[in-house]
């Protein structure tokens, strides 16, 4: 999208807050590998293409304002001021947006997740975008959706897809909508098996898979098949394809991350429990897929009004501790209110 749009763009907000919302999105077709960054902005550049879909009901918000007398960024994430790896992690974002700005003063930042943070349900993908795009507002940039979604990826590669509602897709320096969440009425249930953080971030994760895994090659250069079909089955509606094309893609970026030195292995017997309800599910009929990413939770795909059936039956196996049924949800969007 190339308008740029008016809810984004606004003056330099220099006495009051900025509150941005993005929602989680969950890949259909996995990011998992990145392509050689030549400078700072070529960070997280994507070695394969994926496709997602922002839900509803899980995202991040985001308070940002300028903190002129400060020595230094401030980020307090759920109520805990991030230091060292996690506050870096924010840094390009925060840079990228004083460089386009041309400011030199500090943010301050508080941001609320209502997801488990780092348990693979891709908090750090909708915490990405809303960062981008609070803090691009505070500055009074004037952006494309397109450059917005290019500074949010510097944060977290997947967050460049947390700036589209719907379903987006992203193969290259920032991702693009594909469709708008109305276009199909689906669901994610999602089977939280652990809320545990993850050990290794997916960032590290990726590169000791793309370092020395011997089916690094093979995932990367076969991505583009799963991709092309996943776009063709969402064009269709074609719920079959789209399931096979998912659950094609998470087999191999699983796969590939199996293959490493040391292997890293995100699955726990919960999580293989929930895949063959799933399985069992489609045999008696429910067209329903599962996706797993850099975590043990299970998400599965299938039809908006299955989603209570296919809850109830994970809701059953055991070491799954609860379910969540997520519709399409919308884009990032952008308050300012006048307090300090
Ligand atoms: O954007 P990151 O660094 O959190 O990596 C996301 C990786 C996966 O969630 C496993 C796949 C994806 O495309 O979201």
């Amino acid at each position: 999208m190339s308008e740029r749009p008016s809810a984004l763009s606004g003056a330099l907000v220099l006495d009051g807050v900025v509150t941005a919302r993005a929602g989680v999105n969950i890949a259909l077709i996995k990011y998992w590998g990145k392509a050689p960054a030549r400078g700072p902005n070529d960070a997280n550049l994507p070695a394969c293409p994926s496709v997602s879909l922002t839900l509803d009901g899980l995202y991040s918000e985001t308070r940002a304002r300028f903190a002129p007398d400060a020595m230094d960024d401030t980020v307090v994430l759920d109520g805990e001021a991030l230091q060292g790896p996690g506050l870096d992690r924010m840094r390009p974002v925060l840079d990228r947006v004083r460089e386009l700005g041309d400011i030199a003063a500090p943010f301050f930042i508080e941001t609320r997740n209502t997801v488990p943070t780092a348990a693979g349900l891709a908090s750090s993908a909708s915490g990405a975008a809303a960062l981008a795009a609070a803090t691009a507002r505070c500055a009074g940039l004037s952006l494309t959706w397109g450059e917005l979604s290019a500074i949010a990826r510097l944060g977290s590669g997947s967050g460049s897809r947390s700036v589209f509602g719907g379903w987006a897709a992203w193969d290259g320096p920032e991702a693009r909508p594909i469709h708008p969440r109305e276009h199909w009425d689906l669901a994610i249930v999602v089977a939280l098996v652990s809320k545990a953080r993850k050990s290794l971030s997916s960032r590290e994760a990726m590169r000791q898979t793309a370092r020395t895994s011997p089916l690094y090659g093979p995932w990367v250069e076969t991505a583009q098949e799963a991709f092309d079909a996943a776009l063709a089955a969402l064009k269709h509606r074609d719920l079959a394809a789209l399931i096979e094309a998912m659950e094609t893609s998470t087999m191999r970026m699983h796969a590939s991350a199996m293959g490493a030195k040391p292997p890293i292995l995100y699955w726990k017997p919960a999580s293989l429990a929930a895949i063959e309800v799933v399985q069992s599910l489609r045999a008696h009929g429910t067209l329903c897929g599962w996706t797993m990413d850099a975590g043990p939770n299970v998400k599965v795909l299938c039809r908006a009004s299955d989603a209570a059936a296919v809850a109830s039956a994970l809701d059953a196996v055991a070491g799954v501790g609860s379910t969540l049924v997520c519709r399409p949800g919308p884009g990032v969007t952008v308050r300012v209110s006048e307090e300090g």
